[in-house]
């Protein structure tokens, strides 16, 4: 299956990125935003980002315009209907999910067509059971920043066909020029199991007046070379999708490690989201 009409549900910090990542491989984008404020601002959170790429010399300036002519933006998922790829970046709610799933299920043609979920840790297969074609749905999960982070996990639930984990593990590899590497519908995957915990751990650390949240950054940073620090890396997730990656992680497992912290939630509540709201722990 040669794959070149894609679709993105959602222009938050992760869906405007894997839009940018397929317009930047050549493929045709159409971005489903839920009304065209919301499409707005996706289009400038990409345009800055291209900006960026362009600035740092990843990117010549003809391919950025190149890029931007593939994306579309719409609010009618009827508009999704020849598309061969839809990559669902919605906010971690997974009622929300499952209606975007049901609604692609109904509109998208293509019998062949894949239909992913870019979810941080929410269990596949229930967005998979909201479709009638549940083997060909699967997690791609991407990585914030998505067009500088290399890696893509595949997430097959028990119903995903092999032939479309296949499909999808060449497309990353090979045409986006990721790298993907394989994960079981567990909760966190691979990457967020490991991850969420920690980041988990070290909001406790700050919230038992442990240590100050530099102090906790820089022992990451200068001690086990991480680019940034828990705290600062919390910001650039984002809170609330810690917040929720951890609760589902809890739901499902019990595990005390994922177990929401306090003052995740409190800051939350507070609106206090990381470097998208313009602050979380730190100001930006
Ligand atoms: N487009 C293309 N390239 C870009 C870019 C853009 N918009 N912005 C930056 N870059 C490139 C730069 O050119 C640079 O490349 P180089 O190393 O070859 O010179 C590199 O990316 C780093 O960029 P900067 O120098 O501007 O910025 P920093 O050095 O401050 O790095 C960072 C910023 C990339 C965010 C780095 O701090 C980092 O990797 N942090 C950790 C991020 C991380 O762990 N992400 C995973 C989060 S978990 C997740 O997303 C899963 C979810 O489910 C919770």
């Amino acid at each position: 299956m040669n794959i070149e009409r894609t679709a993105v549900i959602g222009s938050g910090l992760m869906g405007a990125g894997i839009a940018e990542v397929l317009a930047k491989s050549g493929l045709d984008v159409i971005v489903r935003e839920i009304n065209d404020e919301a499409s707005a601002a996706g289009r400038a959170r990409i345009e800055k980002s291209l900006a960026k790429a362009v600035e740092k010399g990843k990117l010549e300036s003809e391919a950025r315009d190149a890029a931007l002519g593939r994306l579309r933006f719409t609010t009618d998922i009827a508009d999704l209907a020849d598309r061969q790829l839809v990559i669902e970046a919605a906010s971690e709610n997974e009622e929300i999910k499952k209606s975007i799933f049901k609604e692609l299920d109904e509109v998208v043609t293509d019998p062949e067509a894949i239909l992913a979920s870019n979810t941080s840790s929410m269990p596949i297969v229930r967005f998979a059971q909201s479709t009638s074609r549940p083997e060909r749905v699967l997690g791609v999960h991407f990585f914030n920043p998505a067009p500088v982070q290399p890696l893509v996990e595949i997430v097959s639930s028990v119903l995903t066909a092999d032939s479309v984990r296949e499909t999808v593990t060449d497309f990353v590899a090979e045409v986006l020029g990721k790298s993907p590497i394989q994960a079981n519908d567990r909760p966190g995957f691979i990457v967020n199991a490991l991850l969420i915990p920690y980041l988990c751990s070290a909001i406790r650390m700050l919230e038992s007046g442990f240590a100050t949240k530099e102090d906790i950054d820089a022992g990451m940073v200068g001690g086990c070379a991480h680019p940034m620090g828990p705290i600062k890396l919390t910001d650039l997730v984002g809170l609330d999708t810690c917040l929720y990656a951890a609760q589902s992680m809890f739901d499902e497992t019990g595990d005390p490690a994922t177990k929401p912290p306090v003052l995740l939630s409190r800051m939350v509540d507070a609106g206090r989201l990381g470097v998208k709201s313009g602050g979380g722990f730190y100001d930006y």
